[in-house]
């Protein structure tokens, strides 16, 4: 029974896929629905070959027998989605450029000191746009932290690293910024030392206890919130509440339209961008 994507394709037990589904799930909170063997297939397979074996089933099996994490986390990278690019959803950037960061900036002339956590940072495209940004407000001078994590330790590396492909350069990012922000690095842009020092990446399970963290100024939490069940991005959201100063800001990714922000969040519109400020 061959189908394009059906279980002679991939040759996955129905055993398998649920261990697979439930691994995902505790290690990550990501829902791997029904279904889904293509996406085993194109995230795992190549993986599997890395681990020396050639099926699916295979890798569960030295996944079960595995000691140490290295392979787990291996899966679990593999299996997050990282799309991102430089000024994604430009209505937020124009948010805070126009509003957000002019209050801000009166509200705390006399600490001049801003913290800001993009929370699924994925390759670091979120948080050195807002760096960038910063910089051209001239906000040079002020103490500015902001905080990249991120799940997936591939992408925290390269986010790190602060290296892009011409590719990515073209996804978003204004030439301006480019010519002032990032130098040449053989087929790479690198992006240059006075915007990297204002970001600072660690690999932080959005799951997890955010007590220590805090306070931002505004959290950036968009695009991951989807790929997990309705009470896991409702703990998420109440705990990212307590990272936030009273009028501090949540932004969620444009799509992101039903989650379960609550009571704790106002809701604002700002020209094209919605934006929740913590009561
Ligand atoms: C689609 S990217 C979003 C990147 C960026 N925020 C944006 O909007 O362009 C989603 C990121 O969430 C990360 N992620 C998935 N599950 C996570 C978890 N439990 N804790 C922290 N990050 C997680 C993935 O590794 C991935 O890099």
């Amino acid at each position: 029974m061959a189908t394009a994507f059906g279980s002679e394709a991939i040759g996955i037990l129905p055993e398998n896929y649920k261990y697979l589904q439930e691994f995902i799930y505790r290690e990550s909170g990501i829902v791997l629905e029904a279904e889904k063997q293509y996406l085993l297939d194109a995230r795992l397979l190549g993986l599997a070959r890395d681990a020396g074996v050639t099926t699916l089933n295979d890798l569960c099996a030295l996944l079960r027998a595995a000691r140490g994490p290295a392979l787990r986390q291996k899966v679990v990278d593999a299996m997050t989605t990282n799309e991102t690019y430089f000024m994604r959803e430009p209505a937020h950037y124009d948010a805070l450029r126009n509003v957000i960061l002019p209050d801000l900036i009166k509200l705390k002339d006399g600490s001049r000191r801003l913290r800001f956590w993009s929370a699924a940072s994925s390759t670091g495209q979120e948080a050195y746009s807002l760096a960038m940004m910063l910089l051209e407000m001239g906000l040079g001078n002020w103490s500015i932290e902001i905080l990249g994590t991120d799940l997936c330790t591939q992408v925290l590396e390269r986010a790190g690293n602060g290296s892009y492909t011409q590719l990515e350069m073209n996804r978003g990012l204004p030439s301006t910024l480019l010519l002032k922000y990032f130098r040449r690095s053989g087929l790479n842009w690198e992006i240059k030392d006075e915007v990297r020092r204002m970001v600072r990446f660690q690999q932080f399970d959005l799951r997890s206890s955010m007590r220590s963290l805090g306070p931002f100024d505004a959290v950036f939490c968009r695009n991951v919130l989807i790929y997990f069940d309705l009470p896991t991005k409702t703990k998420i959201i109440q705990e990212i509440h307590g990272t936030l100063f009273r009028g501090g800001y949540l932004f969620l990714g444009s799509t992101e339209t039903s989650l379960p922000v609550g009571e704790q969040f106002e809701r604002k519109s700002i020209a094209d961008a919605t934006i929740y400020e913590a009561k």
